[in-house]
């Protein structure tokens, strides 16, 4: 089986592609190779080593013929410019996440018009396809059911490509799925352009012993899910047959992930409860209208009916969140957090 990722070395594709390198397989069957295709490849990338990995430097949309230069059986596609990105330069945004999309389609749509396999498509598409049109609130509680109305170019361009794909899987080009990911928190690193990266930050630039900036008001609501459970849900889509019953896709809709939702305030004081006084005091908030109307207008509650078939579940708390992110980043943390808060997620 050939599975390629694209956004291979962003943070969720490294993420994925651990555990496929880890478990070697994928829906039972062996992995023959995985093609990590990313426009920036980190020097010395510890998966290079592997003899399963294929490396696919540039441009997504100027690799194609290298990424299809092999039958593909299932594509993850991870590769996007983020929120804020797309709403600072509107051309990117079409560019990154619009057009290339179509281009990875159209490149998959002629591998199986040419007798190839036709090849699985996972869509990364995001709670940002929902948003509160004043003439259209949304419900108290979201489902797939729920009318996406975006308020942000990159809401906008991850709904378009969630009906491509629902139409290219309609006339049988590809074989698509749409997973909505919740803001993962708590993403390592460095902080990102994403509108929503705030929601790390507030938690991961304190326990580095850096001030952070929370740009909404503290009652603000959100829905987050761990980096953990985000790629678990990837992968269930992906592997998931069609079909109605536990573990199967029914329908073509689009598969909101579980969201944990927690006030931003919670998060707060739930830092304050496994780090300290020290740790939360570098928090400032200073709201900043901009942020607060993109992540403002994103749903908190969410209906996981969907989710749950596949065996999917929320995180079940923000602490456990915190906890999971202190022990897989224990090099990440500068400040000295009790033994006991390493515990992990009980439900991993
Ligand atoms: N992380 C989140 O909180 C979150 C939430 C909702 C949706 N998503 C979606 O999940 C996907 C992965 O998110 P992430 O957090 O890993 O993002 P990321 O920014 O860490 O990684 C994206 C990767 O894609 C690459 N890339 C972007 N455009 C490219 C192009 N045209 N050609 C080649 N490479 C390109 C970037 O270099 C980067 O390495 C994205 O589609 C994102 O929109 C993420």
């Amino acid at each position: 089986m050939r599975i390629v990722i694209t956004g291979g070395f962003g943070f969720l594709g490294r993420e994925i592609t651990e555990t496929l390198l880890r478990t070697r397989t994928h829906r039972g069957l062996p992995i023959d190779r995985l093609v990590l295709t990313d426009r920036y490849v980190p020097a010395g990338a510890a998966e290079a080593a592997d003899p399963l990995v294929e490396i696919v430097r540039g441009d997504l949309a100027e690799c194609l013929d290298e990424v299809f230069a092999e039958p593909v059986d299932v594509l993850i596609h991870l590769a996007a410019a983020v929120s804020a990105e797309c709403e600072a330069d509107f051309d990117l945004g079409m560019s990154a996440n619009l057009d290339t999309t179509r281009g990875l389609l159209e490149a998959a749509r002629a591998q199986s018009a040419a007798g190839g396999p036709v090849p699985r498509l996972v869509f990364s598409s995001s709670v940002a396809v929902y948003g509160s049109d004043p003439a259209l609130p949304l419900p108290p509680v979201v489902g797939e059911s729920t009318l996406p109305t975006p308020r942000s170019s990159y809401g906008i361009q991850k709904l378009v490509c969630e009906q491509l794909v629902a139409d290219y899987t309609r006339k049988g080009f590809v074989d698509g799925r749409v997973a909505r990911l919740m803001t993962v928190s708590v993403r390592p690193g460095k902080p990102n352009a994403a509108a929503s990266g705030f929601l790390s930050g507030i938690v991961r630039e304190p326990l580095a012993g850096l001030p952070a900036i929370c740009p909404v008001r503290p009652d603000l609501r959100v829905a987050l899910a761990s980096p953990r459970r985000t790629v678990e849900g990837i992968l269930r889509i992906a592997e998931a047959e069609r079909g109605t019953g536990k573990g199967r896709l029914d329908g073509g809709l689009p598969v909101n992930l579980p969201a944990l939702t927690v006030s931003v305030a919670e998060m707060l004081a739930t830092l304050r409860r496994v780090a300290g006084d020290a740790v939360a005091d570098l928090v400032t908030v200073a709201p900043d209208h901009a942020v607060e109307a993109v992540v403002g207008s994103w749903p908190s509650v969410f209906d996981n009916t969907r989710a749950a078939a596949l065996g999917l579940k929320p995180d079940p708390s923000f602490e456990s969140v915190v906890r999971g992110y202190l022990a897989d980043h224990p090099d990440a943390i500068r400040v000295g957090v009790s033994p006991a808060a390493e515990r992990r997620d009980p439900d991993l």
